[in-house]
């Protein structure tokens, strides 16, 4: 089964080729990616309309290229995945609009995907897949949520943020400081020639006694402390940058630790953009090292927005007997705010 797989929900168009047997890890056959960070960066955020615009013009060719990278003819695609929530309205529209007129015109299934299902599967085309059960923690720009996953589609929330995502927290502390968009990667260069203890900035929630997060009163201490700087805040910067960053991997930390503890279970998955942070993977690998249990990250490249993920986890519910989630017939549709747990088809049985 060779699955397209479409990504269009945000910033990135992703696509990609997946080749799944019935068993076995699917295996990346090709990836093609196009970031529009530099079109946002003047305006300091993703401007949705233009994000559609641009998703239109880079589908189709990247969908060219990705089947001249695995040479094979369009005809050969068994499934055309695609993004279908959460995400931007228009973004994703693009996405799934070409992706169920692609299907049609070739006679195949249209699979729509959960974007955040995506980012929890990515690990599995890394070159150390996790196994069943584990828990996940995912960090994107939107979402901060701890998981237990007991397999393909089985999926138990057990604690999320009750505001800003931990990405969101990144990026609105680089904007204080003047970092641009987007500010995680750059808060985090700055932040390796600062001194994390140098200012005492809040870790919300951290012993709340739940897995939830609040990350909304950061980026307020973090602008009350630069405007407590006033002019001092340029020679200070790398070490704001650097309380910030430590802050945020603190309260991550503790609370997977938490998550770890209060399942039982040995394995925790790291997905989303900030997967890719040095001091958060440092710090979780060095707890993992102390009680021996096994960490898993997808590749890097796969850490943020992209195809891969898409059609890994078309196929990964293909394998695993699941229905499409699919309006059938050619008509598509999208799902802006989709709860991860609508795709949740069979409960957890511990
Ligand atoms: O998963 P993702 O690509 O997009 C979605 O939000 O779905 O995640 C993007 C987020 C942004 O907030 C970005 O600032 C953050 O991930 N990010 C980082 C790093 N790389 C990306 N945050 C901290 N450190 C990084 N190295
Ligand atoms: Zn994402």
């Amino acid at each position: 089964m060779l699955i397209l797989g479409i990504e269009s929900s945000c910033d990135e168009t992703g696509v990609a080729l997946v080749q799944a047997q019935a068993r076995g890890v699917p295996r990346l056959v090709g990836a093609t990616l196009h970031s529009q960070v530099a079109m946002h960066r003047d305006y300091g955020g993703v401007v949705p309309e233009l994000a559609s615009r641009d998703h239109i013009r880079r589908v189709l060719p990247l969908t060219e290229a990705v089947l001249a990278q695995a040479a094979v003819p369009v005809q050969a695609i068994d499934a055309v995945a695609y993004t279908r929530g959460p995400g931007l309205a228009g973004a994703l529209l693009v996405g799934a609009g070409v992706a169920a007129a692609m299907a049609m015109a070739l006679g195949v299934p249209a699979l729509p995907v959960h974007h955040l299902e995506g980012h929890l599967l990515s690990p599995f085309l890394s070159a150390d897949p996790p196994e069943f059960p584990f828990v996940a923690l995912l960090v994107s720009g939107g979402h901060t949520q701890l998981m237990r996953v007991d397999g393909v589609g089985r999926y138990q929330l057990l604690g999320e943020t009750i505001d800003d995502a931990a990405g969101e927290a990144f990026d609105k502390s680089a904007k204080v400081l003047g970092l641009g968009y987007p500010g995680g990667p750059a808060l985090s260069r700055l932040a390796q020639s600062g001194d994390p203890q140098a200012f005492a900035l809040p870790r919300p929630l951290l012993h709340s006694g739940d897995l939830d997060f609040s990350f909304a009163g950061l980026k307020t201490a973090v602008l009350t402390q630069a405007r407590k700087l006033g002019p001092a805040l340029e020679a200070r910067k790398a070490d704001l940058a650097a309380a910030t960053e430590a802050a945020i991997v603190d309260v991550l930390v503790h609370k997977s630790l938490a998550a770890l503890r209060a399942t039982g279970l040995q394995r925790l998955v790291v997905a989303g953009g900030v997967g890719a942070n040095q001091r958060l993977r440092q710090r979780l690998g060095e707890a993992a090292a102390r009680h021996g249990w096994r960490l898993h990250y997808p590749e890097v490249a796969l850490c943020t927005d992209n195809g891969a993920m898409i059609a890994l986890a078309a196929a990964m519910r293909w394998q695993a007997g699941l229905a499409p989630l699919a309006p059938a017939d050619g008509a598509f549709d999208v799902a802006p705010r989709w709860p991860l747990e609508a795709v949740t088809v069979v409960g957890t049985d511990h």
